[in-house]
């Protein structure tokens, strides 16, 4: 995959993306990534990228005639989604981050300031994507949010054994609890089932545990979660035993 990204602040890209799993997806080659500085294309000496808005108010509104370009510069002529990080998109999912993975190629735009002039939407931008109902400085951290959720679903760059499958919000659940050596810690022990060696009963042990945590915590997740008729019943003992 290629990701481009335009940024007015190239170097909060850096550390992020040469460490851990992010420089490994480029290390394998899995990864194609650049940083482009919006203000290469402010063809005016003051490399200036934004203006005050037209009929008043605060804020600076970043130019339509600096971004197009600069957006045109980068993106060939095909249909690669060129996409606007705000506060004012649709919200980030996992399902969103497992389509874009499939994408050969995304370029994506970090607005600033108030904003970006609305003409930029019009000639430039196919899709525009928030991390989450709350406003950011800018989009430099949520493209790097998003950018980490798409990369490390790309086939191989989390390794073999990579168990993006069994993700919190991969099947529409939380994942339920983990447990590693030691056996006990503090006094507190580990569920018999998980060293008891029986694969089947471990699997359904998890699947309740799922099921569990996403009802005490995200209820809301269930209702939009493919559940088979073992996990409805569950979770209606579940209910049952709640009422208790
Ligand atoms: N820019 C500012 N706030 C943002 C948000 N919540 N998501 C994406 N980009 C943003």
């Amino acid at each position: 995959m290629k990701i481009d990204v335009l940024t007015l602040f190239p170097d909060m890209f850096s550390a992020v993306m040469s460490e851990s799993m992010m420089w490994k997806a480029r290390e394998y080659g899995l990864l194609d990534f650049h940083v482009h500085d919006i203000r290469d294309y402010a063809g005016n000496k003051q490399r200036k990228v934004d203006d005050s808005p037209y009929g008043g108010g605060g804020g600076m509104i970043l130019k339509a005639d600096v971004l197009t370009p600069a957006i045109e510069a980068v993106r060939p002529a095909d249909k690669t989604p060129v996409i606007l990080l705000s506060p004012q998109g649709r919200v980030l999912t996992h399902q969103l981050a497992a389509e874009l993975s499939r994408q050969p190629h995304l370029i994506l735009v970090c607005g600033h300031y108030e904003g970006v002039d609305e003409r930029v939407r019009e000639l430039a931008i196919s899709d525009e994507i928030s991390i989450g109902d709350y406003v950011l400085t800018g989009g430099e951290l949520a493209a790097l949010v998003l950018i980490d959720a798409v990369v490390r679903l790309i086939p191989g760059v989390l390794g073999a054994e990579g168990a993006q499958h069994r993700d919190s919000h991969a099947d529409g659940l939380l994942e339920g609890p983990h447990y590693t050596r030691p056996p006990e810690f503090r006094g507190l022990g580990v569920p018999d089932v998980l060293t008891s060696g029986h694969h089947a009963e471990v699997d359904r042990w998890r699947r309740r545990q799922a099921i569990k945590r996403t009802w005490e915590r995200r209820p809301d997740l269930l209702e939009r979660a493919p559940l088979s008729e073992q996990d409805r019943a569950y979770l209606a003992q579940l209910k049952t035993d709640s009422e208790d």
